[in-house]
Formats: structure tokens, sequence, C-alpha cells
């Protein structure tokens, strides 16, 4: 069973000027998807409090998949994709194409998310838009491959011919 993070991206839910709708769902469709949801957070739009989430989750190995929520769109307070640069080592841009290709069948606004996906360490980082909408059409696009490419990174032998999902 794979171990994974939720960090939910929100100046007013940090505020609790709104409650956090779209990190308690993440939550819930990776416990479905058989995931182990071992800690999940709030961080305001600031840059280097993303980046000290996502460096301490993934050094300290506490995840291997970590999912953020927010922040991703236009708003000049919108740093979670320049965060998630910032940290990882190595950038998996099909995660992110699957998921905009797979929204612009829903909705021509999916184009407006800046959502990155990348690795640092054992640790598979991914950027969902804010709402819980379009938090749960971007996951959904996604998650059935990750596992075979959770399975890769942790070094595990994997067969992709076979292994097909
Ligand atoms: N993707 C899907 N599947 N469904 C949506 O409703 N909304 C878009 C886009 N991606 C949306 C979507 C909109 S309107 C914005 S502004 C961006 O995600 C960024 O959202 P964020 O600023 O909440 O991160």
């Amino acid at each position: 069973m794979y171990k994974a993070a939720v960090l939910t991206v929100s100046d007013r839910g940090f505020r609790k000027e709104r409650p956090d709708t779209a990190g308690p769902l993440v939550k819930e469709l990776l416990q479905l998807a058989g995931y182990e949801v071992a800690l999940c957070a709030m961080v305001p739009d600031e840059q280097s409090q993303i980046e000290a989430f996502l460096r301490d989750t993934a050094d300290r190995h506490l995840a291997d998949l970590l999912i953020t929520t927010g922040g991703t769109g236009f708003a000049p307070r919108d740093v979670t994709p320049e965060a998630t640069l910032a940290v990882c080592q190595r950038m998996t841009p099909g995660i992110p194409e699957a998921m905009r290709s797979a929204s612009a069948r829903i909705t021509p606004r999916a184009m407006l998310s800046r959502a990155q996906a990348g690795i640092r360490g054992g640790t598979l980082i991914i950027n969902l838009p804010g709402s819980p909408k379009a938090a749960r059409e971007n996951l959904e696009a996604v998650l059935p491959s990750l596992s075979h490419g959770l399975k890769m990174l942790s070094g595990a032998p994997a067969d992709c011919a076979r292994e097909n999902g």
C-alpha cells in the first residue's frame, strides 16, 4: 500500500474564512484508490511555506505520493507550481498534460491551470486546482496510472507491457 500526503494551499482556508472541502475530497479519493493517507496539512499561498512542506515530506519520505490542491491559476498569489518546480529534481510533464487534456473535454477553462508534477527523491508531487470539482476531475484523469509510476520510482521491477493500467 502506498502512502500519500495531501496539502491544501489556500489563503482563505488558512485564515479559516472558508472550510477546506478540496483537501478532504482528495483524501477520500486516494483512500478509495487504496492509498494510506499519512498526513494532511494546509498552508497559505506563500511559496516558502509550500516549498518547506514539499521538501520536508519528500526528504523524510513521509509519502510516496504528495498531492497539492489550490494555487495553480493566474492570481498574483497562485504560486504552487513555482514551489513545485523549485523542489523537484525531475519533472513528470505527462501527468499535467493528461490532466489538462481530460479536463479540456469538460471545460475550456482547463487551460488556465498551471499545475506541475515532478519527483523529489522517492516522492511524486502532483498539483491539482483548488475547487473540489476541478480537483476531482483532474485527479481522476491520472489516478489509475499512478501506482505503476510509483512502483518504478521505488526501484521495483515494473513490466510496462503487462501492467498497462
Ligand atoms: N479543470 C477541471 N477539470 N475542471 C475545472 O472546473 N477549472 C479551471 C482550471 N482547471 C477547472 C479545471 C480554472 S477556472 C482555473 S482558474 C484553474 O483550474 C486553476 O485553479 P486554481 O487557481 O484553483 O488552482
